[in-house]
């Protein structure tokens, strides 16, 4: 194989999935382009998050649910993934494309095709790369059990907590998002525009150009027409989330309602999931679905924190039946405060501003507290087993 390309001067690429036979394969196609990393399956992800490769090829052939899963994981971190396999069914390379990656490369052949790939990818510097946010999910277990109340208030909370930092909340329904409305500004950005323009934007521009709250939240949404909804796909979800923690401390992400892909990209990308229920037997049964869908995308109690919210000492259902019935522990809860909570949806306005003493306020400091994303101290899961 002619060596005609300089010597390597691209970080190394992670691999994933790979036995000794194709890690050598792997290794010929790339000699001179890139060094190897062979990673574990489970743990390349935490192994990413800390090295931030620009590229990861994963090898489908042996764990293949375990290397969907990584991929979709790894693209909502912004790596390139590249799948790579024997397997050269049309199914397959849907299977990959639809799990985030890249490209898709057959592993064997005469014509080099991973590393075809590899050196489609541009080389690209790693001060390009800027610190990474933190990125917390609310997900509601059913319609109105309060995860936008949740999501804009835990932004309110960070804000008052770190007002050096900057937050963003993005609102992931582009249909029908209640994210501006609760915040009662105009959409000024639509996240369809900010999409066309995220290689182009630096810091202070992206800043100034979001939609911005009285508090200084700026906000991403697709507000007015429904039928543009249709520009944000799961890759549009995928790279706004990685675009945003690039330029925001914590990126707040609301509006998920569904598995559905868009979604899922979303739910991969966060860092903490918070699933939100109420004290009814519809959300619980919800909650508890919800639970087993996130154990099967392989989050684990250190990614989900069960909320409940308008929280009653006294109802029906009270919090060891809940706890009984989901099998993990509640992570928080939030008082039941229709006047307080209404009031301040209804003046556009967050709750440590319009009711900084009121209980509602305190128990979502207590929940940015317990999500144990900010210098303050942690607080421990309250009720039930641990996680
Ligand atoms: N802690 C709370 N106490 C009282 N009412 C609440 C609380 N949280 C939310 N609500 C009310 O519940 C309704 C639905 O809340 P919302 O945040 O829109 O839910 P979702 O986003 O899950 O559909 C809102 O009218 C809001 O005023
Ligand atoms: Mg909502």
């Amino acid at each position: 194989m002619p060596q005609s390309n300089p010597p390597p001067d691209r970080p190394p690429i992670v691999v994933a999935g790979a036995h000794d036979l194709e890690a050598a394969i792997l290794k010929r196609q790339l000699e001179g382009i890139a060094e190897l990393e062979l990673v574990e399956t489970a743990l390349a992800r935490e192994w990413a998050r800390e090295r931030r490769p620009q590229i990861a090829l994963l090898v489908m052939d042996h764990q293949r649910d375990e290397i969907v899963a990584l991929c979709r994981m790894l693209a909502a971190d912004g790596v390139a993934c590249i799948m790579v396999s024997r397997d050269r069914d049309p199914d397959t390379i849907l299977l990959a494309m639809r799990s985030g990656a890249r490209d898709f490369a057959y592993l064997e052949g005469e014509d080099s095709d991973v590393r075809r790939a590899v050196t489609a990818i541009p080389a690209e510097a790693p001060a390009a790369r800027p610190h990474r946010g933190v990125v917390l999910a609310v997900f509601g277990s059913k319609g109105g059990v309060g995860a936008t109340t949740l999501a804009t208030n835990l932004a309110g909370a960070l804000c008052e907590a770190e007002p050096q930092h900057r937050t963003v909340i993005l609102d992931v329904d582009a249909q029908l998002g209640d994210v501006l409305t609760f915040l009662d500004v105009p959409s000024r950005y639509a996240w369809s525009e900010l999409r066309a323009n995220l290689a182009r934007l630096d810091d202070e521009l992206v800043h100034r150009s979001l939609t911005e709250h009285e508090s200084g939240i700026r906000v991403v949404a697709q507000a007015g027409d429904p039928e543009d909804a249709d520009l944000i796909d799961a890759a549009a979800v995928t790279e706004t989330i990685a675009f945003l923690r690039q330029h925001y401390d914590y990126v707040i992400v609301d509006g998920l309602r569904d598995f559905r892909e868009t979604s899922l990209a979303a739910l991969d990308a966060a860092d903490r999931v918070l699933l939100a229920m109420t004290q009814d037997v519809p959300a619980l049964k919800n909650a508890s679905r919800c639970l087993g869908v996130f154990r099967r995308l392989g989050y684990g109690g250190d990614k989900v924190a069960v909320v409940v919210n308008r929280f009653q000492k006294r109802a029906k259902l009270d919090l060891d039946t809940i706890v009984d019935a989901l099998g993990v522990g509640i992570d928080a809860t939030v008082a039941n405060d229709f006047t307080t909570v209404h009031a301040a949806i209804d003046q556009g306005t967050l709750l440590v501003k319009s009711a900084p003493h009121s209980h509602v306020t305190e128990d979502v400091r207590d929940l940015v507290r317990f999500l144990g994303v900010t210098r303050r101290a942690r607080r421990r899961s309250w009720f039930g087993r641990a996680q």
